[in-house]
């Protein structure tokens, strides 16, 4: 089963690729007009100033970076960026939008991916929601292992919001971590999606040996700053 999800996750990605934006942007489906857009938007520049708030630094590894909505954004923190992603579609996506000689990419699965060096800042954006909890320590003990000592992790994700996803998606409250996707052109996918609570995201992130501090904005996102600071 967990085999099947990765695969049909990545799958559901690579289908996504030029609809994927839409989300974040909220446009068509995922439009919820100008008062619910707004505030949607107004988080996302709490997320934004906090992430700025991190100095610059050298080498910054990001995970699942998608077709390039906060890569661009770490291109203003790092002088390099190594950005990761299992889907072919989304890293072309990604590569055209910033045309930059900074950031250069890898395609692998995470779940087969392992760090080869170590950097100063490792960022993930809406992808630890993804990982199915059996897997949740190893992928973090992944993560610890690619942060130097005294580096930085800083990770974004979505709160429970049913006004986040499309107008068409119904997101239940019913304990179950698979949810059900649909695109543009009908096609369905089930992926996992957790939506952890600050405590829970932050005990998870101890385990994994991070001394982090968690915060929510008032509707939409969940993230967490924090500090590699053992060997
Ligand atoms: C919700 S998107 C987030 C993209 C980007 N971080 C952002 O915030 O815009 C999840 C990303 O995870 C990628 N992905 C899905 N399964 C993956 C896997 N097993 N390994 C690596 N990337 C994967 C998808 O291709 C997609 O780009």
């Amino acid at each position: 089963m967990t085999n099947d999800v990765i695969q049909q996750q990545i799958e559901y990605y690579r289908a996504r690729a030029n609809e994927y934006d839409r989300w974040f942007y909220r446009i068509g489906r995922y439009d919820r007009g100008e008062e619910l857009n707004r505030r949607w938007f107004d988080e996302v520049a709490i997320l934004k100033s906090a992430l700025h708030q991190i100095k610059p630094v050298e080498h910054i590894l990001e995970l699942a970076c998608g077709t390039g909505i906060w890569t661009q954004e770490l291109l203003q923190i790092g002088q390099q960026i190594t950005a990761i992603d299992a889907a072919s579609e989304v890293i072309e996506i990604n590569r055209q939008k910033l045309q930059s000689p900074q950031v250069k990419y890898q395609q692998w699965d995470l779940f087969t991916w392992e760090p080869e060096q170590q950097y100063d800042l490792v960022f993930f954006s809406f992808w630890l929601s993804h990982v199915p909890p059996m897997l949740l320590n190893s992928f973090l003990q992944k993560v610890y292992r690619s942060v130097r000592i005294g580096g930085q992790i800083f990770i974004i994700d979505s709160r429970f919001e049913p006004t986040s996803t499309a107008k068409d998606h119904v997101l239940k409250n019913d304990g179950s971590i698979y949810k059900l996707r649909k695109l543009n052109d009908g096609q369905e996918f089930q992926i996992v999606k957790l939506f952890y609570k600050p405590d829970e995201l932050k005990k998870e992130l101890a385990i994994a040996q991070f001394k982090t501090e968690v915060k929510v904005t008032e509707n939409y996102f969940i993230y967490a700053r924090g500090k590699k600071v053992t060997t």
